[in-house]
């Protein structure tokens, strides 16, 4: 099958979260699979830079001022296209806002205008000699794709993954004119939200199929508490939408050969391993080098969906205990310096880093015991499975990706197969329980090794997930060509 992959984010040429993780290895399964996977990414000033053996640029003759530039993504050789167009990309700051986090004021025009750009490709105007059987399209940001494909005469088949519904893609009426997009669109039944407009809803009412990254989300999504106001509209289109758990790069997420390890473990050597990698961690951080205190980890987007707050309030809570806590984020500036202001006042226990840190993230999932993931919400969520995977206990609480990737070791019948910690509330309280719970197993050193070789031995690679979309991709084609193709 020939696929296009069409995302705001693919690591490592732009990441702000797990969607860069999941549009960068599940077309490497794929194109493992024999399957031929080309991808189109905004040619943002860090993706120009990393693209591997980068070609000439070639202009698109139906869009003035739009260029494609065909490369390859570093680390694994896959064919990657970069939307150029200087008044849209080529800027500081991140994919969607600046420096500062403020959303750029043209988001609406420079998706739009990628989009454009992603269809031309699709529909092989733009000079690549490459035409696909399918597009797959993530979150908002490429939500018109679908849309303006359904304007072709001659289309390729449409997928469109939600990878988190929060973000609506939501603009108003005269950025809508602005566009010039068809105003038949204009309507309840097409892009129309609630005296707006929003480009996620684009890809749910037009993509042949679509889906999401977790069994429970995609249940979770149908109901208004989690819905974000496109429950109606996702359960109308139910028989069109599955749930897919994310897989994870087990090359990438390797303790066996990670090298911004101080040294490298597997489930045989994972005590000695893990307590390397502890001492180190706590040295880089400036924490005691204490081996028998736990070391509880987070490291997350600093927002509301991640719990960060029941974190912070747990913290000052049990400031008196033996605990250490090493937290690494970035995201809404209130966070940041309520968590700065924890790490001022305990540092012998508190060790706060802001900022993005790739490395850092890998030192720590090595080092931590216990790997917090209070969520909210948690469409997927990637760290609770590398968590598992380096034999940090995930505590996760029981939503989306989290409740189907993470089994209580304490959970009726579960009995060996206990991976982690699970809780309900989304409360500090709840998460101090779970943490009163799991504490004693850590300090039983059997009891602890028999849930860590447990969480090391879960299977996150892609094949099964991966085999799961391509039923999806089959669906869609059946669709297209049968409907609208
Ligand atoms: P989300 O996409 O909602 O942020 P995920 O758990 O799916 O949540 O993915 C988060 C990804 O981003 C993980 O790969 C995680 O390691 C990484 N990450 C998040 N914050 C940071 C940070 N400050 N430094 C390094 N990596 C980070
Ligand atoms: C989103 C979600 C996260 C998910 C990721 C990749 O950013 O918040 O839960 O793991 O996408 O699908």
């Amino acid at each position: 099958m020939r696929i296009l992959f069409v995302a705001s984010e693919i690591f490592p040429l732009a990441k702000t979260g797990g969607l860069a993780d999941v549009c960068a290895s599940l077309p490497r399964e794929l194109a493992a699979m024999g399957h031929d996977v080309r991808l189109v990414l905004p040619a943002y000033p860090g993706a120009r830079a990393g693209l591997e053996a980068a070609g000439p640029q070639i202009p698109v003759q139906e869009l003035p001022g739009v260029g494609c530039i065909p490369g390859r993504l570093p680390g694994t050789g896959l064919p990657v296209v970069l939307v150029e167009a200087a008044r849209w990309f080529d800027r500081p700051g991140g994919p969607y806002g600046d420096t500062r986090g403020r959303d750029w004021p043209d988001n609406a025009e420079r998706f739009h205008g990628f989009a454009r750009a992603s269809c031309a490709i699709a529909g092989d105007r733009a000079g690549l000699g490459w035409r696909p059987d399918l597009v797959h399209c993530h979150d908002w940001q490429t939500g018109l794709v679908p849309a303006l494909l359904s304007l072709e005469g001659s289309r390729p088949a449409t997928v469109f993954t939600v990878h988190n519904q929060s973000f609506l893609g939501r603009f108003d009426r005269a950025q809508f004119a602005a566009l010039g997009l068809p105003a038949a669109w204009w309507s309840p039944e097409a892009l129309e939200f609630y005296g707006d407009f929003s480009f996620l809803k684009a890809g749910l009412v037009f993509a042949d199929q679509l889906t999401t990254v977790s069994p429970t989300y995609a249940r979770e999504l149908q109901t208004p508490e989690f819905g974000c106001g496109l429950d109606g509209l996702l359960r109308h289109r139910a028989a069109d939408f599955t749930g897919i758990l994310n897989g994870i790069d087990t090359e990438v997420w390797n303790p066996a050969t990670d090298t911004y390890l101080r040294q490298c473990y597997d489930s045989a050597t994972v005590a000695a391993g893990k307590r390397a990698n502890k001492a180190a961690v706590q040295a880089e951080l400036g924490l005691p080098a204490v081996g028998r205190i736990p070391l509880l980890v987070m490291i997350s987007r600093l927002v509301e969906q991640k719990g960060v707050d029941l974190v912070a309030e747990l913290i000052e809570r049990w400031s008196d205990r033996a605990l250490q806590w090493a937290l690494l984020g970035s995201g809404e500036l209130q966070w940041e310096r309520r968590l700065e202001a924890l790490a001022a006042a305990w540092p012998e226990r508190v060790a706060v880093r802001i900022g993005y840190d790739e490395g850092l993230a890998h030192r720590l999932e090595a080092g931590g015991d216990l790997f917090l993931m209070p969520s909210r919400f948690e469409p997927c969520g990637l760290n609770q499975m590398y968590s598992q995977r380096y034999g940090t206990v995930p505590v996760v609480r029981s939503t989306g990706g989290l409740a189907d990737s993470v089994v209580d070791v304490f959970a009726a019948g579960s009995g060996a197969a206990g991976t982690g910690l699970v809780f309900d509330a989304p409360e500090a309280e709840a998460l101090a329980t779970a943490l009163e719970r799991g504490l004693p197993l850590y300090r039983n050193r059997a009891a602890w090794h028999a849930l860590q070789r447990n969480a090391m031995a879960a299977d996150f690679g892609w094949r099964r997930s991966a085999e799961a979309y391509l039923e999806v991709y089959r669906r869609a084609l059946a669709a297209a060509g049968g409907g609208h193709g």
